[in-house]
């Protein structure tokens, strides 16, 4: 297995319990030299890398587009030139914006509200096309809202789940953009990995796109509740006004998954979000953490 990573966000600690099993390179996957360095020898490619921030992407619309379209596609055309016969697509949820409907189904039409969504977009088109025009089994998996151990609290651009839970264990408020009344479908990442490695075996992969969630939706602020409840803070936020790009509501139907894949949520929110702050906790006492 080869792991391709311009270490810009990612870390190579969180590859430690595999690192015999890696093949490690650092490099940016919009390089197509190097995209065909990594693919070679494949049979399947992940494609996971991402600049995955709606505010990044508004203060910042070309590199964005960088990370995210032009990166996929380059990973699509070394995977071409390499004879890869399966890619499997990080999609985002982003890309339905503010279609009002709940919940988003893969036949509603796109509306993205940032470059990042426009970006996610774009991949999945390419995906499409690169199994029409080249034969490439390809899968867009639509993921909602990712949250887990790991998961980089290191800057304002982080996920929601992580920012709470850091800055309610270090005695801060964390900032609500908005009313809290915006609401996610919050997905554990074991879910999202579990619809990964059914995805290297499906049949008839064919330039599809699916939503990969768990089909419930939380608030915001019933997110903080239950964060500071189970941390033993008041459950007080930083008011802020909402942001451009951000998008009201995020709920899924995962009914195509699960016929394409196989796929049905095994993890809870409570769940997730106690394993989550375990190890937050675990990592402050341990220094373990990022
Ligand atoms: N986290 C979520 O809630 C969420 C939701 C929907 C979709 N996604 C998608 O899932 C994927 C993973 O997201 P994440 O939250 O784990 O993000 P992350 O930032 O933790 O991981 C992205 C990884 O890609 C690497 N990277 C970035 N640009 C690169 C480049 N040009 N070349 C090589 N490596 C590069 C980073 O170093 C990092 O290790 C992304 O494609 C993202 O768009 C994430």
């Amino acid at each position: 297995m080869r792991v391709l990573d311009d270490l810009s966000a990612g870390r190579r600690a969180n590859l430690r319990a595999v690192r015999d099993d890696v093949d490690f390179m650092r490099g940016n996957c919009a390089d197509l030299e190097t995209a065909r360095r990594a693919a070679r020898g494949m049979d399947v490619v992940y494609h996971e890398a991402a600049v995955p921030s709606v505010a990044r992407s508004v203060a910042d619309p070309v590199l964005s587009h960088r990370a995210n379209a032009t990166a996929t596609l380059t990973m699509l055309v070394a995977a071409r030139d390499r004879g890869v016969r399966r890619f499997i697509y990080a999609g985002s949820s982003s890309v339905y914006g503010d279609a009002r409907q709940l919940p988003k189904r893969e036949d509603m039409e796109p509306r993205p509200l940032s470059p990042y969504a426009v970006g996610k977009l774009v991949g999945e088109h390419y995906l499409r096309i690169f199994h029409g025009l080249y034969g490439l089994e390809t899968l867009t998996l639509r993921y909602f809202n990712v949250y887990g151990p790991r998961q980089n609290a290191a800057s304002p651009y982080s996920g929601v789940i992580s920012l709470f839970v850091t800055s309610l264990l270090a005695g801060k408020r964390p900032v609500i953009y908005g009313d809290g009344q915006q609401s996610r479908d919050f997905t554990y990442v074991e879910d999202v990995v579990q619809a990964n490695v059914r995805a290297l075996t499906a049949r008839g992969l064919a330039g599809q796109h699916v939503n990969v969630a768990t089909g419930h939706r939380v608030t915001l602020r019933q997110l903080l509740e239950t964060l500071g409840r189970e941390i033993g803070v008041p459950a007080r936020a930083e008011s802020r006004p909402p942001r451009a790009g951000d998008i009201r509501h995020s709920l899924a139907d995962i009914s195509a998954a699960h016929r394409l894949l196989g796929y049905r949520p095994k993890v809870d929110f409570e769940t997730g979000l106690r394993r989550t702050l375990e190890w937050y906790r675990g990592g402050r006492k341990s220094g373990a953490r990022r």
